[in-house]
């Protein structure tokens, strides 16, 4: 047995993979052979989900047939926003999309759900994907007491998940925007939650297990919670002074070698993340339209040069997501578990292609405890 240990497995190959990978040399993010920021900015994120569940970008009649399965599936069983309604109100909806993501479960075929077939797991990943939206919205508002909405299929994939969130219709430039992070939060290769889906995928769970597995490593603040402590360190850099606080706001936390969230990356590190300078247009667009966005995004930019000073670091995709949905008016809570939403599409194509050719992913670790021990003699056992 090899005794190399890599911490934290940075730049181990685990998998060889078809759905993607980050070609550092090109600053690129290729998706089943396109661009990642290409397909951010010319197609919709229903298109790219079906280019990941599927393997290819959609003919028209398969954008039809697709959209047509997606609102079909959308709507929630009664079941689960009655026990969405019954959490402690404090419970966060990440939490709370968690629980219900594996309430799911329990309304699937249980023969469908033991099927090991690829073909049964693409079933049960589509229809997480089309209910992942009204999942997440009713985590928030069945938390709150609010009314939980129904999914408005006419307003596409994206305008309808902004209602069932906001109760309203948004204006096509914004519907626009949140379709682009949806996009660009889509596939990451072997980001952390994708890894653990194929974990629990590799030990032929079923894909709830796997979704559910995913979404639990997605939650922490060096992965998916980071769009949210971004969000908030642009709220308190606002109520420190705005612009003329930001610098401050940063170099403090450096000097109690703190991190400031959304910035760093494994893979990138000290490169762009293509994302973020994709993003980085939009929210240029927002500070165009409104004074308030725009002292918003001079901050954004104070805090990515002090970084980049001082510490040589880019932003990722969660500093510009954690602003724009900010200024879109999303719940800071619900950040991550949209983030979540679009990742199933690549997390759904990595479970599938992990099924298709599997392997228990079993590695082994370094023992460097004791060993020859015995209970000393005379030892009781507990009682319980
Ligand atoms: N702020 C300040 N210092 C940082 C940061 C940061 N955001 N990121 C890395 N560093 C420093 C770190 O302190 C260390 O410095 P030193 O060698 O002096 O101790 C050095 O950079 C290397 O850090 P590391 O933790 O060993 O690197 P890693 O590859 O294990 O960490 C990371 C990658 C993403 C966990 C890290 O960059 C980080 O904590 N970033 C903030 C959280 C974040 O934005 N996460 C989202 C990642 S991208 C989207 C996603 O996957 O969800």
């Amino acid at each position: 047995m090899t005794e190399e240990i890599r911490p934290g497995l940075q730049d181990v190959v685990v998998a060889r993979t078809e759905v993607s990978t980050l070609d550092l040399e090109r600053e690129r993010i290729v998706v089943r052979g396109y661009d990642l920021i290409e397909l951010a900015r010319t197609v919709r994120f229903p298109d790219v989900a079906h280019l990941l569940l599927r393997g290819h970008l959609p003919s028209s009649e398969e954008q039809a047939a697709f959209c047509r399965e997606l609102a079909d599936l959308a709507g929630l069983p009664d079941g689960v926003v009655d026990v969405l309604r019954r959490l402690p109100r404090d419970t966060h909806p990440m939490d709370a999309q968690r629980t219900a993501l594996s309430l799911l479960a329990g309304y699937e075929d249980p023969q469908a759900l033991e099927d090991p077939s690829v073909e049964a797991a693409e079933r049960a990943l589509m229809r997480i994907l089309a209910r992942a939206p009204a999942l997440t919205a009713a985590s928030y508002r069945a938390l709150r007491g609010e009314p939980v909405l129904e999914p408005n299929p006419g307003l596409g994939f994206a305008g309808s998940f902004l209602w069932m969130i906001q109760g309203r219709p948004r204006e096509p430039e914004i519907v626009a925007v949140f379709d682009r992070i949806l996009t660009c939060y889509s596939e990451h290769e072997l980001a952390a939650s994708t890894f653990t889906a194929r974990v629990a995928a590799s030990t032929l769970a079923d894909p709830y297990a796997a979704v559910v597995a995913a979404a639990a490593a997605l939650k922490g603040p060096l992965h998916g919670g980071a769009n949210e402590a971004a969000a908030r360190m642009f709220a308190q850099i606002r109520m420190a002074g705005g612009e003329r606080a930001a610098e401050a706001y940063v170099l403090e936390r450096l000097a109690r070698r703190e991190r400031i969230m959304g910035f760093g990356h494994r893979v990138y590190m000290h490169r762009p993340d293509p994302r973020a300078v994709l993003l980085r247009e939009d929210l240029e667009a927002f500070a165009a339209r409104d004074p308030d966005a725009a002292e918003m995004v001079r901050c954004y930019d104070v805090v990515v040069e002090t970084m980049a000073r001082e510490k040589g670091l880019h932003p990722n995709a969660d500093l510009p997501i954690g602003l724009l949905l900010h200024l879109i008016g999303i719940p800071v809570e619900l950040m991550t578990p949209i983030f979540l939403c679009a990742r199933i599409a690549g997390i759904a194509a990595h479970v599938l292609e992990q099924r298709a050719d599997n392997r228990l992913i079993r590695p082994r670790a370094a023992y460097e405890g004791p060993s020859g021990l015995a209970p000393p003699e005379g030892f009781t056992p507990s009682a319980c």
